[in-house]
């Protein structure tokens, strides 16, 4: 019988420096894991819905990574959606030159920040956006932490969109054999610790603490993800991005 319950353990790619070959080929991996979970083509879908109207004029990724995932997305959304300010939020300095260069042709201006996200959002005087994304972070945190951070970004948001490994004996045995597409020891690690740490039913609703004035939708997708997206009411207007 295999335990299913929540557990959280340190991925070696946290812990690793950036130039390190082993992180490097990992990085790679992970966008290879990102395809095989469709977890862009979810968050370009949950972000049209959210705005079927104007685009958003800024967004964040937090765990942001070296910006590629959030690269993916944009191309999907230009050029219908035009010029919008990005920030890329990673405890580790991983946003290439080249990947820079790649948001600009498209017109989003992506601003790099290297700090936690903790630090980052519990700043006063931080700005607000029209849109937060997570994609393959929030699973790192304990639950005490996880309410915490949702907090944090439910003061600098009216939506966050999350995509998480679901916590499923089948995602479990997918992490397991990832070695059969060529993923090194560091992916292979994190993988099954990652799906340890994800979630199923609604276990981030359960941690949203931001009140009344909010919509939850919280499901699995495709075959290995488990999205998250958070609503904040009468979000009328884009500028006005409910910093409270
Ligand atoms: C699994 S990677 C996902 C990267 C990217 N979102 C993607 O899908 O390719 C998780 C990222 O979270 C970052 N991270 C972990 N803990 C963090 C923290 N406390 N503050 C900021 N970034 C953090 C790591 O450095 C890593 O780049």
């Amino acid at each position: 019988m295999i335990n299913l319950s929540r557990t959280i353990e340190p991925e070696w790619l946290d812990e690793l420096p950036p130039d390190d070959p082993r992180a490097m080929r990992s990085r790679r991996d992970l966008d290879r894991i990102n395809a095989l979970m469709m977890n862009a083509g979810l968050v370009a879908r949950e972000l049209r819905r959210a705005f079927p109207g104007p685009a958003p004029r800024s967004i964040a990724e937090i765990g942001a990574g070296d910006g590629r995932f959030l690269l993916g997305i944009a191309r999907k959304l230009t050029p219908r959606w035009g010029e919008l300010d990005v920030v890329l939020l990673d405890q580790q300095k991983l946003v290439s030159h080249e990947t820079r260069r790649d948001f600009i042709t498209l017109g989003w201006r992506a601003q790099p920040v290297t700090e936690d996200v903790f630090a980052w959002l519990a700043q006063s005087d931080g700005p607000a956006f029209d849109v937060i994304i997570a994609n393959l972070f929030l699973h790192h945190f304990d639950n005490a932490k996880l309410a915490e951070l949702l907090s944090l970004i439910a003061r600098r948001t009216r939506t966050l969109i999350a995509c998480e490994p679901q916590r499923s004996v089948r995602a479990l045995l997918f992490s397991r054999m990832l070695g059969v597409i060529g993923c090194n020891d560091v992916t292979r690690h994190d993988a099954v610790v990652s799906v340890r740490a994800g979630f199923k039913d609604e276990e981030l609703s359960g941690l949203w603490t931001a009140g009344d004035g909010w919509t939850l939708q919280e499901r699995t997708y495709g075959l290995f993800s488990h999205y998250f997206v958070a609503t904040r009411d009468n979000s009328d207007s884009h500028s006005d991005t409910g910093a409270r």
